[in-house]
């Protein structure tokens, strides 16, 4: 049996909980032996350490270091510093996950010295170029050799942009089968009990992406659009670095603070953010994880931008696109308080298998 060397990339907070799947069903496969690189874009524990404790994601075996900075800084740090471990390491394959910056820039570095790469997320699209993600996923989709899609759209997208369908496979969604495994410690967390939340009326709120937090006007939008949320709910806001600098750049850390049903945290660990999300009874937000979770738990969800890369979200019932248009938000909150939704659909193919499908797709190709 041939041994199979796959390079696991990983680099900032969502990447953490796609891989871990991967990571942990590599274990049924003797044949198989994982490498994992973390690229250091994301270092503060709690946005990165923390994960790997919850999830039980074994240490990475290399790190990047390449911490914060610009665009080309970050992708030009990741691409000087993969390239000596690759050369050294031979990998049979470079797995990528989602959208980040460190996704695209590892799939450069290795398709530029013909190592194979798979991508795993592949095929969303927001059609917004404005986004660094939207660029993010067509770089490391058209270089990649497989193309492992999380919900139907992706197939059609993939199409449509001349990508051949023998490299796609419809697989599911990796980070759903984490929450479907994390559920039993989900139950466990303390999260509620800790804050004072329990049988609480709970919205919860992320806000991070650069379109929504790196100008004043914006952010004083959602200051407009939380206080419309009826005050016998608590609005739970783990603040995102990004976010929290601006709103103290722009010196309006004491406008939020004056919302007297808003509690602001740091940002909470995996286990933590699942058990306020599933009790919740409306969730906004810009993050594209988010709208997939709380969709397969079936919560509301205020999509705060102007466009998803995930419509099944959208087409399960679950999502409502709204930009920061303030009158559709506060009509759309009123009609989920009151339940005038319909029901909300499962989604094909979140049912906790992915990985299995794309791991026995891997072992099946490079043990031919
Ligand atoms: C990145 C991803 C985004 C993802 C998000 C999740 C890109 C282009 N964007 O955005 O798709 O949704 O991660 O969090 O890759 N910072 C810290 N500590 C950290 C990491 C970041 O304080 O551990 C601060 C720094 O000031 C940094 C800023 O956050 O400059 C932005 O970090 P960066 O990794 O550039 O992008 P994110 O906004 O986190």
């Amino acid at each position: 049996m041939a041994q199979i060397k796959i390079i696991n990339v990983v680099g900032a907070r969502p990447n953490f909980m796609k891989i871990a799947p991967l990571m942990k069903e590599y274990l049924r496969y003797p044949e198989i032996s994982p490498i994992l690189v973390h690229t250091g874009q994301h270092y503060d524990y709690q946005m990165s350490e923390s994960f790997f404790k919850s999830l039980g994601i074994k240490n990475p075996d290399y790190n990047l270091e390449v911490g914060s900075g610009t665009h080309a800084q970050q992708f030009g740090k990741i691409i000087e510093r993969l390239e000596p471990i690759l050369l050294k390491e031979k990998p049979n394959l470079v797995l990528v996950v989602g959208d980040v910056n460190s996704t695209a820039a590892c799939a450069i570095t290795a398709k530029k010295m013909n190592i194979h790469v798979a991508h795993i997320e592949s095929g969303l699209r927001s059609f917004d170029q404005e986004m660094p993600e939207e660029i993010n996923r067509i770089i490391t989709d058209h270089i990649s050799d497989l193309l492992f899609v999380s919900e139907k759209s992706g197939i059609k997208n993939l199409k449509k942009e001349g990508i051949s369908s023998k490299k796609t496979y419809f697989v599911g969604n990796v980070m759903i089968d984490t929450l479907i495994n994390s559920l039993p410690q989900i139950e466990k967390s303390e999260i509620l009990k800790k804050n004072n939340l329990e049988n609480k009326r709970i919205v919860l709120t992320t806000i991070h992406r650069p379109s929504n937090v790196d100008s004043k006007e914006k952010l004083e939008k959602i200051l407009e659009i939380l206080n419309k949320i009826e005050k016998n709910s608590i609005i739970v806001f783990p603040m995102h670095p990004r976010t929290k600098k601006n709103i103290e750049l722009f010196d309006l850390m004491e406008k939020f603070k004056s919302l007297k049903n808003l509690l602001i945290l740091d940002p909470i660990e995996y286990l933590d953010l699942i058990k306020i999300l599933k009790n919740s009874w409306l969730v906004i937000t810009d993050s594209g994880g988010i709208q997939e979770e709380a969709a397969f738990l079936k919560i509301p969800t205020i999509t705060i931008r102007k466009n998803t890369e995930r419509p099944a979200t959208i087409t399960c019932g679950a999502n409502i696109i709204t930009g920061l248009n303030t009158k559709k938000i506060a009509s759309q909150i009123k009609k989920i308080s009151s339940k005038k939704y319909p029901k909300i659909k499962n989604i094909p193919l979140y049912d906790g298998k992915a990985a299995k499908r794309i791991v026995s797709i891997i072992t099946k190709k490079y043990n031919a």
